[in-house]
């Protein structure tokens, strides 16, 4: 008699789900029934390579995080992917030393007097974060109250009659190092997709761990690393357009009465599947949808999640961010410049004689426009929170003239020349298969909460022999790596070997 195979199942196909996959399949040599089921029409999940305006671009995920020990780079190089392709890319080579700040109004901001000192203060606080030296700021555990105190100090210590080369006779010196520090604000807002950084858990932020060396983009394109991994799947491992809404299993310390599988999936088409083991890798969006209140977004749980798992999904962070492309059309040969949003801070508010601006409040948090590389005629911004959102919410017409209205106010003898021509923006706020970008450490929670994502269901005591029924991989899982693609692809690692070793396969 053969030994039935045991069947594992993998709910998503995004990087955490595709790296389970290939995992297992490697290693254990069809000892496994296999399968990969899939919501959306495409593999990849938040990694998403399109064209637009005949360059190629990325919609999700866009950058190796440093190349030093990152496991997307060594795919990226074993499979020549950082090659110069036939077209062009993201490629993200437009950053000079010393951008061009400007400033709300139109004028360029001094970079060695004002612009430099600001960002290197504004890194330096950051940095301190990042290696545990920060303290929180009268009491306040978020990143927000923290860097304020970090300006203020800088503030009143500084020389108080610099001369900056303000340019301008409406800016005062505090007003213009406002600005220049809301807008590294902004860069953080989008790096950690927080909306608000009073709810970046100051102290959360020294574990988190970050590759040395370049931060680059992929030539020929970031879904490559999941063709890759997908492309050693025996055919027929992946079913697309399965979306899974309820996961039966059993908590108890019975198995199945009738000896059947453990654990049953029902998917929206009513079809039903039974596995052995079951990988979660859907995003932390998409579980907290579950264990809120029920308007079928989401994935059910039956019986429900434990409290440990559950209070986790709710604490920690899953924040809103969007990518916005602008095709230029311009009769100048100047190329477009890379350059960096300062906006007054000091809005008129009620009739309060502060200033007016016509730039629409949901493009106030872009920290910069940028060519996506030298001379390219298309721009990206951006978005993050509620910004994003609207973004999401908007017709094109609205982003166009909202954009023209920047322009306006800050280079307008560049905007003379041209217009926008078409505009493609990411929507992962509300895509129900995401219902967000990425994760971040918030005040409520804390770095074990990532910890208590990753544990497998049942709950098994030291000691106990694990069941695995429910598993958990997926960018929102890992401590040190969480909200990146090596942070998903190393979950994806970590929940294969569980099953390995469970099976006692391999090393
Ligand atoms: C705008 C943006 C920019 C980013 N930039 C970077 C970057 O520069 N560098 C970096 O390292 N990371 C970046 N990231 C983060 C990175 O993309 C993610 O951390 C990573 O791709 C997450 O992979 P995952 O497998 O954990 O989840 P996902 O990619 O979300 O995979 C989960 C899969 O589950 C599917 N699914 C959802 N619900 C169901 C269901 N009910 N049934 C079946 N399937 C379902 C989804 O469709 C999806 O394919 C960015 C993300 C975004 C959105
Ligand atoms: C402006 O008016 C709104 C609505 O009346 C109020 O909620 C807000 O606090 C006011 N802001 C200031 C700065 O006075
Ligand atoms: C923030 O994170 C730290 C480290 O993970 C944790 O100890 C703390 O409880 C969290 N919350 C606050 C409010 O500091």
């Amino acid at each position: 008699m053969v030994a039935k195979k045991a069947k594992i199942v993998i709910v998503g196909a995004g990087i955490a789900g595709l790296t389970t996959a290939y995992r297992l399949h490697a290693a254990s040599h069809n000892l496994f029934d296999l399968t990969v089921f899939e919501a959306g029409n495409r593999i990849g999940g938040r990694i998403l390579t399109a064209d637009f305006a005949g360059d190629r671009i990325e919609m999700g995920a866009t950058w190796i995080h440093g190349i030093g020990g990152s496991p997307v780079y060594a795919i990226a190089t074993e499979q020549n992917l950082l090659e110069e392709p036939s077209c062009n890319w993201e490629r993200m080579d437009g950053f000079p030393s010393d951008p061009l700040t400007v400033a709300e109004g139109g004028f360029t901001v001094n970079h060695d007097n004002l612009a430099r000192p600001i960002s290197s203060l504004y890194r330096h606080l950051m940095d301190d974060a990042r290696t545990g030296d920060a303290t929180s700021a009268d009491g306040d555990p978020g990143v927000r109250a923290y860097l304020r105190r970090g300006l203020r100090q800088y503030q009143a210590t500084r020389a108080a009659n610099t001369n900056t080369g303000l340019g301008d006779d409406t800016w005062s010196l505090e007003a213009i190092e406002e600005s220049l520090f809301a807008m590294e604000e902004c860069t953080e807002r989008t790096c950690t997709s927080a909306d608000d950084l009073s709810d970046l858990n100051l102290s959360a932020e020294s574990e988190y761990k970050e590759f040395p060396g370049d931060h680059i983009t992929i030539a020929k394109g970031y879904s490559q690393i999941v063709e890759h991994l997908a492309s050693a799947l025996p055919p027929g491992t992946i079913h697309l357009g399965k979306k899974v809404c309820l996961v039966e299993w059993c908590s108890g310390d019975g198995s199945s009465p009738d000896g059947s599988p453990p654990v049953r999936l029902h998917f929206s088409d009513d079809s039903v599947v039974d596995a052995d083991h079951v990988i979660v890798t859907v995003s932390l969006g998409v579980l907290k949808a579950g264990i809120g209140k029920g308007d079928g977004k989401g994935i059910k749980f039956d019986p429900a999640l434990p409290d440990f798992k559950s209070k986790a999904i709710g604490r920690l962070g899953f924040g809103v961010v969007d990518k916005l492309f602008l095709q230029m059309e311009t009769e100048s040969r100047e190329a477009f410049p890379f350059v960096r949003l300062a906006f007054r801070q000091d809005l008129e508010e009620n009739g309060s004689k502060r200033h007016v601006s016509k730039i629409p409040w949901w493009i106030r948090k872009t920290e910069s426009i940028c060519p996506i590389y030298r001379e390219s005629h298309v721009l990206l911004a951006w978005f993050a929170g509620k910004e994003a959102m609207h973004l999401e919410s908007l017709n094109d017409e609205e982003i166009i003239s909202g954009v023209h209205a920047t322009l306006d106010g800050f280079l307008p003898s560049i905007k003379a020349g041209c217009r926008i021509a078409s505009v493609k923006r990411s929507r992962w706020g509300t895509d129900p298969l995401f219902l967000g970008s990425y994760s971040y450490v918030s005040v409520a929670s804390s770095v074990d909460d990532l910890d208590l994502m990753a544990e497998p269901l049942p709950r098994v005591k030291r000691g106990e022999v694990p069941r695995l029924q429910i598993l958990f991989a997926g960018e929102a899982t890992h401590r040190t790596h969480y909200s990146t693609t090596h942070g998903a692809y190393y979950s994806g690692i970590r929940e294969a070997d569980r099953l390995l070793r469970f099976y006692n396969v391999g090393n």
